[in-house]
């Protein structure tokens, strides 16, 4: 999408956003035109769609909700509404005025409308026909500040990078491509990539990555982004870390196909999301020095897979009793976590699609986080989810799940029990750390079945918004 700030209304198609319905007075339309959405309106419904023959004239009128976060959650869906009928109408454009007191309401209603706007059609060969209109959100000078439509720009277009990732399969997106890609977006956004191959890992003996390397035909990655104002607000560095399984079958504790292995593809949806992130905050040109790391491996049975008994020796030198292969995301991540405590981080903050477990426990509606980050920080994290509506539901991390992990034969197992498998997971990850840390997993909302509003099928992206309001935030309070 592009955005531009317009001094005057064109002759295109026209978005009112209002708060009131006096404001209808400044928009200019008829006063017969004025009582057609005066009715409308007064049939509960908000939005309002007039064909002036040559051209559309939209009103939205926003409707107070309970709290303001979801208020702003109305908008972005509004803005997804009028994404699909501007498509509809095969309009190329529509210019944004804000009569409104919502000062943001332009911004949020754009932003809905540009993430609904997103789609992957590379392999399609109806491409072209498939193709939505819309391709330029106008907003008129009072409507939007300059700065704020460069950061609706960067934001939404992170996403989009993000999303991209998640949906490329493993047949192009391999370990390696993946650091690829990294690497491109290290060089358009203005943050260092270095790329460790499968002989530095090696050497390095990151054997938590290596093990679940073992039963894959293609060998590992582990990318290491940075970037490093000359001026920041941090002392120390912000570390963040992606899970970046590019394919997870299970390995030997083979996944079953439907509604599981079928949608595996999108286990690096935390990769993905942290180098989104980090093209977001170069830029951007946030004042904050941040790192982030992505371990990158398929997860493959192959003839030299590991398997349940084995019993590996992490980065750390930690021994783990592997008991399913299909609990591989915390062996890469372990080694990551491990690899963070040379920067001395302030706080280090990974996203993983981890478990099944955070999936059942709130479905695509929420987060599952945990950590050991101080509660200030917890509280900016809660705070940024309900901002964006990438809301959070802490779980704890208690001694006695961290029983659950100890193994009769090695330091730990990689699996708990039956129950509380995504705070084992989190104890697990724990272990690994010696400094404040939070964990996001995002099983349960980085990969959509179906399209919802502002969230298409596939890659969703979700977190990136909250994360980012979480830094831009970051250092103010
Ligand atoms: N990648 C999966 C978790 C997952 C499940 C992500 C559903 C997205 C949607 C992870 O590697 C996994 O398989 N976890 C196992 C762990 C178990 C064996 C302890 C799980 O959650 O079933
Ligand atoms: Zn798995
Ligand atoms: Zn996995």
């Amino acid at each position: 999408m592009e955005f531009k700030i317009v001094q005057k209304t064109g002759k295109g198609a026209l978005l009112f956003i209002l708060d009131k319905e006096e404001q209808l007075a400044q928009t200019g339309l008829s006063d017969v035109q004025i009582k057609f959405v005066k009715d409308t309106f007064s049939k509960e419904q908000t939005s309002v769609s007039i064909n002036q023959y040559s051209h559309y004239v939209f009103v939205y009128l926003i409707k107070e909700k309970k709290t303001a976060w979801q208020t702003t959650e109305a908008i972005r869906k509004v803005g997804a509404d009028f994404c699909g009928v501007l498509n509809k109408h095969k309009l190329a454009e529509i210019t944004i005025q804000n009569l409104s007191a919502t000062t943001n309401a332009a911004f949020i209603l754009a932003e809905g409308m540009t993430l609904a706007n997103y789609q992957f059609l590379k392999y399609r060969a109806d491409v072209k026909k498939k193709t939505n209109s819309l391709t330029l959100i106008n907003f008129t000078k009072q409507s939007i500040t300059v700065k704020d439509c460069n950061q609706l720009n960067i934001i939404t277009d992170a996403i989009c990078k993000a999303r991209t990732l998640v949906n490329e399969p493993l047949n192009y997106l391999s370990a390696v491509q993946l650091a690829k890609e990294i690497s491109l977006m290290g060089k358009d956004a203005g943050f260092k990539v270095t790329t460790l191959h499968k002989a530095q890992i090696v050497k390095e003996k990151m054997g938590g990555i290596l093990a679940v390397n073992r039963g894959s035909i293609q060998p590992p990655t582990f990318s290491v982004m940075e970037y490093k104002p000359a001026k920041s607000l941090n002392k120390k560095p912000i570390v963040l870390v992606g899970k970046g399984i590019v394919y997870d079958t299970g390995g030997l504790s083979l996944k079953p196909t439907p509604a599981s292995m079928d949608r595996m593809k999108s286990d690096m949806s935390g990769a993905a999301l942290v180098s989104g992130a980090m093209y977001a905050i170069a830029k951007m040109k946030l004042p904050l020095h941040v790192i982030a790391l992505v371990p990158a491996t398929d997860n493959r049975p192959g003839e030299e897979a590991y398997v349940p008994g084995d019993i590996i020796t992490m980065y750390n030198g930690t021994t783990v009793e592997v008991l399913n292969t299909d609990a591989e995301g915390r062996l890469v991540l372990g080694d990551a976590l491990h690899w963070a405590k040379r920067y001395k981080p302030e706080l280090v903050i990974d996203f993983a699609t981890l478990t099944g477990a955070a999936s059942v426990a709130v479905g695509e509606h929420g987060i599952v986080c945990m950590g050991t980050a101080d509660d200030a920080t917890k509280k900016a994290f809660a705070q940024s989810g309900f901002n964006q509506y990438e809301r959070l539901v802490e779980y704890p991390l208690w001694d006695e799940y961290g029983e659950m992990i100890k193994s009769d034969f090695a330091d730990l197992k990689n699996i708990g029990g039956p129950s509380g498998g995504a705070i084992t997971a989190g104890k697990f990850l724990e272990h690994f750390t010696d400094y404040p840390w939070m964990h996001f997993d995002i099983a349960g909302v980085s990969f959509a079945t179906s399209k919802k509003g502002y969230i298409p099928s596939g890659g969703t992206g979700y977190g990136m918004r909250m994360l980012l309001d979480f830094l831009m935030n970051y250092g103010k309070a």
